[in-house]
């Protein structure tokens, strides 16, 4: 029987490549976005179109997994979203949305899939936080608290299974080339990435990389931890 996860924001970008290098593994996915995706590409997939931030439509895609698949060996967090302010100025819902979707739905779905992990002594979660998450950003101060509270949650939680074989981890991301960096300007992108080692922006290939090891049996020895994937923007 081939491994199961569950992905979050599945339909581009950083989630739509995990999708397919899990698929490459033989990982069977539970693809989730509020956009719908198509499953034409990956040999074992579900879909389902809906808001991570609606708990209902959470605990009945995970139901739907369990029904279709049997189980869920591994949980990735990774639909996020900003709604940019300098905190002066931010709305009450722009701090909500934005903690609702990164930060809440992350609980959530972790919650909706524990308890059969804890069963069968076998998970694994993997939230995609972000660099700024550790070294703040002005005018993200929503997104930065939700990609803080993410890894200090992934800290806590993974204390609380460790012991049942299941593992909390968190990848983050610097400057990755996915819709959510392109509504930048070539000049701003360009002065961003004069500020990186490397030179240059990172692709959703190298978090796919990233969150496949921490997916892997052979990362089953850690947890708490998070991998940092930002070519040496912040080397922490
Ligand atoms: P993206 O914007 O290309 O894709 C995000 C996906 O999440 C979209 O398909 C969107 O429809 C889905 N989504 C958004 N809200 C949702 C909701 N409420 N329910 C269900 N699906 C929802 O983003 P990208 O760049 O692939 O980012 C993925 C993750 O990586 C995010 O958590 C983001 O914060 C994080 N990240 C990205 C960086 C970058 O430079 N692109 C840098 C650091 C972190």
């Amino acid at each position: 029987m081939s491994n199961v996860a569950v992905i979050t924001g599945a339909a581009q970008g950083i989630g739509r490549r995990t999708a397919q290098v899990l698929n490459e593994q033989g990982w069977s996915l539970l693809l989730l976005d509020l956009q719908s995706v198509g499953t034409s590409e990956y040999s074992s997939a579900l879909a389902l179109a809906g808001d991570i931030s609606d708990e209902q439509f959470v605990e009945s895609a995970a139901k739907q997994c369990v029904e279709k698949f049997g189980r869920v060996d591994a949980l990735v967090n990774n639909a996020g979203i900003t709604q940019d302010n300098l905190a002066m100025r931010m709305k009450d819902e722009e701090w909500d949305e934005v903690i609702a979707v990164n930060m809440t739905a992350t609980f959530k779905l972790a919650k909706a899939v524990q308890r059969g992990m804890m069963k069968r002594r076998n998970g694994r979660i993997i939230n995609i936080a972000s660099v700024v998450g550790v070294m703040g950003n002005p005018g993200q101060c929503n997104y930065v608290a939700s990609k803080a509270g993410m890894i200090g949650w992934s800290k806590a939680m993974g204390q609380e299974v460790a012991s049942r074989g299941i593992t909390v981890n968190c990848v983050a991301p610097g400057f990755i080339a996915t819709s959510m960096t392109e509504v930048l300007t070539d000049d701003q992108k360009a002065k961003i990435s004069a500020t990186i080692p490397m030179q240059k922006m990172g692709s959703a290939q190298d978090i796919a990389a990233a969150v496949t090891y921490l997916a892997s049996e052979e990362a089953g020895y850690v947890t708490g931890a998070t991998i940092h994937v930002n070519g040496g923007m912040a080397m922490i």
